[in-house]
């Protein structure tokens, strides 16, 4: 059986101070999470020390990056290695997000060089795609998002993709409150899953977990988690608030 994960993406929100009061929130009612039922929660680099250490007693919940560089290491000034990220105690880091892609020009090229770091820590990649609106409106978000993942994973050995989660995060519908309806994520993931079935074979297509990001909240995270594709959420805005995000866990956790 595959894993749900719900994660959270701070994306730059939140205080030290605010992010260790809204962790100890979540873990006070934390639900009992199991190896296929897990959380992330990717804090800005400055928290993830403080994030990790709150989260250390607690199974199945662990501390996500949001971003790594290209690099091993050396003279990169404000960069973050996956080796240093590593050694924080990170499990996973989100790559390819819209928003990287967009401000800061983050290219298939440049995500396959991140993936090779990530994955020569042992780091789990959350490996983010998505068409902007202009595609959607044509209808060619399928064509869109498949180049994005055969560009960025297709070279990765089957090996490889087993430590990779994949999270279709449609840009018109992140941080808008105006989510994909269920059939339109479920749609797009049943085609992802096509893609991973005829380049990996059925075994990691079926292992593989793909979430759905872009204004998933608490009303609609149910409806969402119960298709047969969604295995779970990249959330955003709601991932800041611990009452919303602990009731899109509680979705997942009954999906
Ligand atoms: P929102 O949930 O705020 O729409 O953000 C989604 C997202 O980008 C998560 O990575």
């Amino acid at each position: 059986m595959r894993k749900r994960i719900v994660a959270g993406n701070w994306k730059m929100n939140l205080t030290l101070a605010e992010g260790k009061n809204l962790v100890e929130a979540i873990v006070a009612q934390l639900p009992a999470l199991t190896d296929t039922r897990e959380v992330v929660i990717a804090p800005p680099f400055t928290h993830i020390t403080q994030t990790a250490a709150q989260l250390e007693e607690y199974a199945h919940i662990s501390v996500g990056a949001q971003n790594c560089s290209s690099e091993a290491g050396g003279a990169f000034t404000g960069e973050v290695s996956a080796t240093m990220l590593q050694s924080a105690g990170v499990g996973s880091v989100i790559l390819g997000h819209s928003e990287r892609r967009e401000y800061f020009n983050e290219t298939s090229e440049l995500l396959v060089k991140k993936i090779a770091q990530a994955f020569n820590q042992n780091l789990r990649v959350i490996f983010c795609c998505g068409e902007p609106l202009s595609v959607r409106d044509a209808n060619e978000q399928n064509n869109f998002v498949g180049k994005q993942i055969e560009e960025a994973l297709f070279h990765l050995s089957a090996e490889e993709m087993n430590q990779i989660v994949i999270a279709y995060e449609p840009i018109w519908a992140i941080g808008t409150g105006r989510t994909a309806t269920s059939a339109q994520a479920q749609e797009m993931h049943a085609y992802i899953r096509s893609m991973l079935q005829n380049k990996y074979g059925n075994d990691i297509a079926q292992k593989t977990s793909i979430l759905y990001g872009g204004s998933c909240n608490a009303q609609n995270a149910a409806e969402l988690f119960s298709c047969a594709d969604i295995d779970g959420g990249l959330i955003g805005g709601a991932a800041l608030k611990s009452e919303a995000f602990l009731a899109i866990i509680s979705a997942m956790m009954s999906a």
